[in-house]
């Protein structure tokens, strides 16, 4: 599938939340997908654009000159598979480092609460270079202990 990667962008947290509605196996609480909305319009955002239609996005967060974050992102179902993740990371990691950010970090569901969807995640935050730094139950709750994963973005 062609696709382009545009941003970032602000103002784009509709478009985001249709793709997170459409990811109910990771995205599955309207609450939760409506606070995401509410951050990412204010949020650095990129987009993956396949003919007329949005397929992907990532938002990013920068935490403090050094570090940035990539606070959420989703790709449609049909679309994955396809390097439209990847597309998205490598973007904001570019516009991350001409900022002069040297960490990134991701936060997911760790692997003490095994679930086949977020598998899949952790592969391709391992496939695009971050690496587990520690999991802590305080952070969503002991049901669902949050990983953090880190990436140097100067080499
Ligand atoms: C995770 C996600 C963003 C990846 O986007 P994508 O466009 O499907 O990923 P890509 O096609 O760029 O994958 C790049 C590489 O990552 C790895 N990878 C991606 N998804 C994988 C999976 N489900 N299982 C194993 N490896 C995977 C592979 O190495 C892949 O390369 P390959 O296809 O040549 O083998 C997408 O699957 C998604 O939206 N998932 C649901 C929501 C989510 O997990 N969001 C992130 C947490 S907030």
């Amino acid at each position: 599938m062609d696709f382009i990667i545009e941003g970032p962008l602000r103002n784009q947290s509709s478009v985001c939340a249709s793709i997170l509605r459409e990811l109910p196996d990771w995205f599955g609480i309207e609450q939760a997908i409506q606070d995401y909305q509410r951050e990412i319009e204010a949020l650095p955002t990129f987009l993956a654009r396949s003919g007329g239609n949005v397929t992907g996005f990532l938002s990013l967060k920068q935490h403090n000159p050094f570090s940035a974050e990539i606070y959420v992102m989703g790709v449609r179902p049909e679309a994955q598979r396809g390097g439209i993740g990847q597309a998205l990371v490598e973007a904001a990691e570019s516009h991350a480092r001409d900022l002069g950010v040297e960490y990134m970090q991701v936060k997911t569901l760790g692997p003490s609460r095994p679930d086949k969807g977020y598998a899949g995640t952790l592969a391709f935050y391992a496939a695009m270079g971050f690496r587990p730094l520690e999991e802590f139950p305080q952070i969503w709750g002991e049901h669902n202990p949050c990983l953090i994963l880190v990436k140097s973005l100067s080499f």
